[in-house]
């Protein structure tokens, strides 16, 4: 069998509404399956599932393909892996079949990032990393640890790692570029290090912490590179992503200790954020990694402030946020200190006792009103009126605004009549975001584009269009749709048939041609195109060529001297105006 067969045997035993459902809750609508798209910012179910086709497709963001493209997006990995997963799956062996690694244009710098967390892993085992080690041990990271988290140490000794790299042929123009040097010297001196890894799992990054008495930052971290955006990290992201699935929810916390001790008493669906700010990128990160979110972070202002902030933004984004309180009484205000002194069975129940996001913000809202001025209660009670209309569960919504009306000594009525206010007000404002979102993505597409989308939709819905598209010898306008036309052709005499969905994989590493190929089938043209449909698009492509060339000839004639000449080219273009 070549790899083309068991490819397509592999996608055709695996159902891809049985794939994506176990990923994203999908409800039928008829023929087809709709969720709410895990590729741009949604809360509404603008992705169709396609059981006949075994494609998807999203109306808002245009992400479309096969079942490979939906993992390989999903969980961020190659086509390679995408195919270990799913011909495990399937029962497909995969012996014998070859597929080159793909290459990226960063695998020198992987490969710098390794040799570098190579070094630091050793040297934290030599006698020059005792009291790195005696650190740790005082902080309750063992050898275990240290291993599992490949956690290594930055020695203060000739500028080390510099010479090690140089060495190995790499310049100090990489060197500095890559953050690990800078005119000839470490960028990392007598600190212990952790790898931050990129999605996939490599080496892209380094946190050094010092571990002695030092007046230098706390931890020093590798700057901004081409793999490297600490935005777009999150610390155990790639260790935790299969975790998530399993346990359906993700535990978010500050730092590399609360990471790293959190996972150690068994919760492995855990990722730090590496501080107290969540970009959009880190955000679209753990919502992929589950849509229900647990966020522990420090009992501390910045903490407490930051939970505010970041819940209500996953919220928005359709998640369901809970919030983990430490209690902030003996100092220990992070999820490591409270686990070292009160030990798991402590925070496995703070994790029980969660509470919902709304609720943890309308206690906040509640701190520091002084309950006897008229205004401050007034304040307060619109405040949480407020965060109640948020609230998507109307069970809740009455549960909440029911003890509200007792804590305040207030009628239901005149609460519950605020309270349809504020979600008119809600209303409006969805809709009026929602027609701008609409306006915004409504691309132009002028007629001529539109019958050679329309072609290329047909052709690999039905041969008869492919067939036809060679007799009449079509010419497409762009480079792009040309190559996509004549690959769908080779494909189809290569194989004997064509479907939609494995065309995708067929495409895999022809990135800009894939590009074209997704915007078409998200254009969701009609599936039983007429041989009438077919026709007038190709007359369409037709008419928009002839006048092409009429352009370019009337811009000869123009340059052209010669009298014989021009009448020459004059005829040539009477006859293409009268279609001859
Ligand atoms: P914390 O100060 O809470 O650090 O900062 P921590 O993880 O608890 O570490 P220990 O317990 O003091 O050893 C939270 C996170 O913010 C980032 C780090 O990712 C840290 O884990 N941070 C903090 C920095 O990047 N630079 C700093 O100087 C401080
Ligand atoms: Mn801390």
């Amino acid at each position: 069998m070549n790899n083309q067969e068991t490819i397509v045997e592999i996608r055709q035993k695996i159902d891809i509404v049985d794939l994506i459902s176990e990923y994203i809750p999908l409800v039928q609508k008829g023929k087809n399956y709709f969720g709410v798209c895990p590729f741009h910012n949604d809360t509404n179910p603008s992705m169709s599932v396609s059981r006949e086709k075994q494609i998807y497709k999203c109306f808002s963001c245009g992400a479309s393909g096969n079942v490979f493209n939906f993992l390989m997006d999903y969980d961020h990995i190659d086509f390679k892996e995408a195919l270990k997963i799913l011909g495990e799956r399937a029962g497909v062996e995969l012996n014998g079949m070859t597929l080159a690694p793909r290459e990226t244009k960063f695998d020198r710098y992987y490969e710098m990032y390794d040799i570098a967390n190579k070094y630091y892993q050793n040297n934290i085992n030599t006698k020059e990393g005792q009291r790195a080690r005696k650190y740790l041990k005082s902080r309750k990271i063992d050898e275990n640890l240290i291993k599992e988290f490949g956690i290594g140490l930055a020695l203060d000794k000739n500028n080390a790692m510099t010479t090690i790299l140089g060495s190995k042929n790499y310049s100090m123009k990489e060197l500095e570029q890559m953050g690990l040097s800078s005119n000839n010297h470490d960028t990392y001196i007598n600190r212990i290090m952790f790898p931050l890894c990129d999605i996939n799992g490599h080496v892209v990054g380094f946190s050094g912490r010092i571990y002695d008495n030092s007046d230098l930052n706390k931890y020093l971290n590798t700057k901004e590179t081409a793999i490297f955006k600490k935005g777009e990290c999150l610390y155990n992201y790639h260790i935790a992503r299969d975790h998530c699935r399993k346990v359906k929810s993700v535990i978010v916390v500050e730092g590399f200790m609360d990471a790293i001790r959190v996972s150690q008493i068994g919760h492995k669906n855990v990722v730090a954020l590496m501080g107290t700010a969540m970009t959009t990128e880190q955000m679209n990160l753990i919502k992929k990694l589950s849509l229900n979110v647990y966020l522990s972070l420090d009992g501390d202002d910045a903490g407490q402030k930051a939970i505010i902030g970041i819940g209500e933004q996953l919220e928005k984004m359709g998640l369901n946020v809970k919030v983990i309180t430490l209690p902030n009484n003996n100092g220990e205000h992070d999820p490591d200190e409270f686990i070292i002194k009160y030990g798991k069975e402590k925070f496995d129940s703070l994790i029980e006792n969660a509470v919902n996001y709304s609720d943890f913000k309308i206690t906040t809202l509640k701190s520091g009103v002084n309950f006897n001025s008229d205004l401050e209660l007034a304040n307060y009670i619109n405040s949480v009126i407020k965060e109640i209309s948020q609230i998507k569960d109307e069970i809740r919504r009455e549960i909440i605004l029911k003890r509200l009306a007792i804590e305040v000594n207030l009628s239901y009525n005149t609460l519950e009549k605020r309270l349809n206010e504020y979600l008119e007000f809600q209303k409006v404002v969805n809709q009026e975001v929602k027609s701008k979102e609409v306006k915004a993505s409504a691309k132009k597409i002028n007629k001529y584009e539109q019958a050679a989308y329309v072609l290329i939709y047909g052709m690999v819905n039905d041969p008869w269009a492919i067939r036809k598209f060679e007799k009449e010898d079509v010419h497409l306008f762009t480079k792009e749709l040309r190559s996509l036309a004549s690959e769908i052709c080779y494909y189809y005499h290569k194989y004997g048939t064509i479907n939609m969905a494995d065309f995708y994989t067929y495409l895999a590493d022809k990135e800009e041609l894939l590009r074209v190929y997704n915007f078409v089938i998200s254009l969701d043209y009609e599936d039983e195109m007429s041989v009438k449909a077919i026709e007038d698009c190709i007359g369409v492509i037709r008419e928009y060529n002839v006048r092409q060339e009429i352009n370019r000839l009337r811009d000869l004639v123009k340059n052209e001297n010669d009298p014989i000449e021009k009448a020459k080219i004059a005829e040539r273009i009477r006859l293409l105006k009268i279609g001859e």
